[in-house]
């Protein structure tokens, strides 16, 4: 048996990355996935990749950060798959790489608005669409940058702390329910978000690569390994945690 047969699962930010090859992990484990992103182009390959495969998928336009349409995003799973079982909130920004004064103040809102009220938005309406298919698990993204201060980052770290927070009201919340609510705390991933880092602040790749005490960056399916194990039942007793996924960074 798959380990999510019959399931329905949302990916945000799948249009890329982490949320990309979540989304294949997710179709290739028996869920159809909802693949949400503002990026249409991206989330249609993500969703051709899928459907080549054999899988089901369909991609809905939606900014997390927007309670519209998140809740947008939510009906869709129900409208077109019956339910939701399964919430990936990986969707967010990286934001300016600067010392603390110096970070755009702008910049430190959409960052705030994007990585911990995206989070929010979709815990919120996810929740209710849960509860009426008999409970299910919210995976969310967090960060090693949520769990120790990486010089630089205060925006986006403070944004993923918080959603490490964030998982542990709604687990305790919705414990009851049948409704689990876990984190993943990758350390350095290849993907889009890095390469555009490394391409902007070339003297960082070097600092990126020697981050975690296992060699090399991660690949983005280290991580949906990780989203698909808090998912499933086979993390069945599993909830309000932040689970990392960092080479051993974090037990230095
Ligand atoms: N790559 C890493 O090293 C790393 C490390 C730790 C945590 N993470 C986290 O993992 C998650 C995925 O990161 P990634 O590296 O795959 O990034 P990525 O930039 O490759 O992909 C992010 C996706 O989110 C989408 N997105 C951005 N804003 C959005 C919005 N408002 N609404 C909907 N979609 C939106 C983008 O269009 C993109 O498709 C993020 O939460 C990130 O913070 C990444």
């Amino acid at each position: 048996m798959e380990l999510l047969e019959d399931d329905t699962a949302i990916v945000t930010g799948a249009a890329s990355g982490i949320g990309r090859t979540t989304a294949k992990t997710f179709a290739n484990n028996g869920a159809a996935v909802v693949v949400a992103d503002v990026d249409e182009d991206g989330g249609a390959q993500t969703v051709d990749d899928i459907t080549a495969n054999g899988g089901e998928a369909t991609f809905v336009r939606a900014d997390v950060s927007d309670a519209d349409e998140a809740e947008r995003m939510i009906e869709t799973a129900v409208d077109e798959y019956g339910g939701l079982d399964v919430l990936f909130n990986n969707a967010a920004i990286e934001g300016p790489v600067d010392r603390l004064e110096d970070y755009d103040t702008d910049a430190f809102e959409q960052v705030i608005d994007v990585n911990l009220k995206g989070v929010w938005n979709g815990m919120k309406y996810g929740i209710e669409a849960m509860r009426a298919d008999d409970g299910g698990s919210i995976i969310s993204a967090s960060s090693i940058g949520g769990e120790v201060a990486v010089p630089q980052y205060s925006g986006y770290g403070a944004a993923k702390a918080a959603v490490g927070q964030l998982t542990k009201y709604a687990a305790i919340e919705y414990a009851e329910e049948g409704i689990r609510a876990n984190a993943v705390a990758p350390g350095i991933v290849q993907t889009e978000m890095i390469e555009r880092t490394i391409d902007e602040h070339p003297e960082m790749e070097e600092q990126f690569l020697n981050t975690e005490p296992m060699p090399g960056l991660a690949d983005p399916e280290e991580i949906a390994n990780a989203v698909l194990f808090l998912g499933s039942d086979l993390s069945s007793r599993v909830t309000g945690v932040t689970l990392p996924v960092e080479g051993g960074y974090l037990a230095q």
